[in-house]
This record gives C-alpha cells, structure tokens and sequence, in this order.
C-alpha cells in the first residue's frame, strides 16, 4: 500500500469523507460541513446525484435480495457505510432469517456508526478493514463475522472500488476475493463509469485531491475486469438506472452495476 494511504484516520471532520457524503446524498445526518459543501460542489454540477445515490442503494439491496433467494446466507459488505435502513443484514434476514453479514469499512467513524446503531441486530457484525488488505479482510471475516468460505457467499463491494487507486492495486485484491470463492458465490460490485459527465468528473476529482474521496473513473472494459472468471447474470454490467429498470432516467454520475457468479 502506498506510504500516504488516504485512508480515513478518526474523525477528521474538515476533508471530505465517501461515507458521510454518501450518507448526505442519502438524506442521512451523519456528516460535517466539509461532506456537505462537497456534496454540494457536486449536486450544482450535477443535480441528479442523490438519485444516482439512490438507484444505487436499489442496486444494492435488490442484488442481495436475489443472492438469498439464490439460497446464499453469507454476506461479506466491503465498504459498507454508515448504516441506513433498510440495510444489507435487514433485506437478506427478511428471505433466510439464519443469513448472516460481515460489515466492513475502512472509516473509523462507520465503524462507530455501526457498532452504535447494529448493536442488538442479530447477525451482523462491524469489522474495521481496508479491501487494500484483501487477506485481512478474509481472516476477520473467518474470525470475527463467522463467515465460512467453503460455503458460498457474496461479496458486496458498492461504490467502493473506484476510491481505490491502479496503484493501490484494486485489481489484485478482487482476484484474491474471487479465489476464495466457492461455486454459487456471487460478487456484486458498483463502480463510477468514465461516461460520467465531464462537469462531476473535474468538479469530484479537484475537490478531493489528497482525501478518501478521490475518484478513478474508469472504463466499462476495465470494471468487468473486477469479474474475471465468473458468469455475468443478467442484465450484466449496466448503469445503475439501466440496470434496475430500463425506463429510468439516465444521470449525470453515471455508476456502473453488474453481479458476477462462480461457477
Ligand atoms: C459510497 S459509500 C457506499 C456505502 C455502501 N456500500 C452502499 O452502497 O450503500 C463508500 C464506502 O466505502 C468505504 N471505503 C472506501 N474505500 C475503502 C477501502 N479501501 N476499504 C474499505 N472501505 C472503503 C467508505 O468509507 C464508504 O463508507
């Protein structure tokens, strides 16, 4: 990992921060003027971005739907964010009531968030992790979450990867993630998409210089690279709105959504 790993360390309320910008493009109350004079920046160039942000928690907790209807009831959330209801835990335990979650962040203040707010939820537990460190997010996941990797699982990384630098090595963290993968996992991934108007793209990537916030936007070609090895299942690797239902509207943030299968 590089020596500056712009990973968030306590609460540093003046940068913004991925998770409580997300959580004020969700509605939520959990962030700092910083998060949201970014989010601002962001909705002035492109005011449809609480709607990316919502067709993408859709994303999310219809992925996970279909995974425990697909008789998965191991769920490993890898940047998981300030809890919002309906969360991942909520949606899988409302089809298999045994299914159970390893919810990971790298933020020290979602790991706060979660532990105050999932305490009591049967289940579900907090993990403090960085996907940069893929074997360690596999052995708390084993320790502490229960998660047994001979049993398929799903690994949900959504809206995370793309705060994740080439050189930070993204790519050889997912393979690691794959290879542990039994047959029926699936990996559902959610990830900004170079097409994303230009206005964001400058506007998020100058706004965050040298913050956990920093964007790579990267190419459909190289996003489905994430999926090396396993079936795409239908309808593919699409634009969030696209992905949930044809007729919705296209935005200015454009994120990419697809689920992968191990065969
Ligand atoms: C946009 S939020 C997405 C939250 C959630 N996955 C969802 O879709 O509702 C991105 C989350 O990824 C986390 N994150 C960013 N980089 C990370 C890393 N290297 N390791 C673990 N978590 C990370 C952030 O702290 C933040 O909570």
């Amino acid at each position: 990992m590089p020596e500056n790993n712009r990973a968030p360390v306590g609460v540093d309320p003046f940068r913004p921060n991925p998770a409580r910008v997300y959580n004020y493009m969700l509605g939520g109350k959990d962030n700092y003027d910083a998060d949201r004079d970014y989010g601002d920046r962001m909705l002035e160039v492109a005011p449809d971005t609480k709607i990316t942000a919502w067709h993408s928690r859709r994303f999310l907790l219809q992925a996970v739907r279909e995974a425990a209807e697909a008789g998965i009831r191991q769920f490993v959330d890898i940047g998981a964010g300030i809890p919002i209801s309906p969360n991942v835990h909520e949606v899988a335990q409302e089809v298999e009531p045994s299914a159970i979650v390893a919810s990971i962040d790298f933020d020290p203040v979602v790991y706060a968030h979660s532990n105050a707010l999932l305490t009591g939820a049967p289940g579900v537990t907090p993990i403090l992790a960085d996907i940069r460190e893929p074997d360690k997010v596999l052995e708390l996941s084993r320790e502490e979450a229960g998660i047994d990797f001979s049993q398929p699982v799903a690994f949900l990384i959504v809206g995370v990867l793309h705060f994740v630098m080439d050189d930070e090595k993204p790519y050889e963290a997912v393979a690691r993630l794959r290879e542990v993968m039994a047959p029926g996992s699936r990996l559902v991934i959610q990830h900004a998409s170079i097409s994303t108007h230009p206005f964001f793209k400058n506007t998020s990537t100058v706004q965050a210089v040298n913050s956990p916030s920093l964007p790579e936007f990267r190419e459909p070609e190289r996003v489905l690279e994430f999926f090396e090895g396993l079936e795409m299942l239908p309808p593919g690797l699409l634009p969030a709105n696209e992905w949930l239902d044809a007729r919705l509207p296209a935005t200015r943030l454009v994120v990419l959504c697809g689920v992968g299968r191990k065969n």
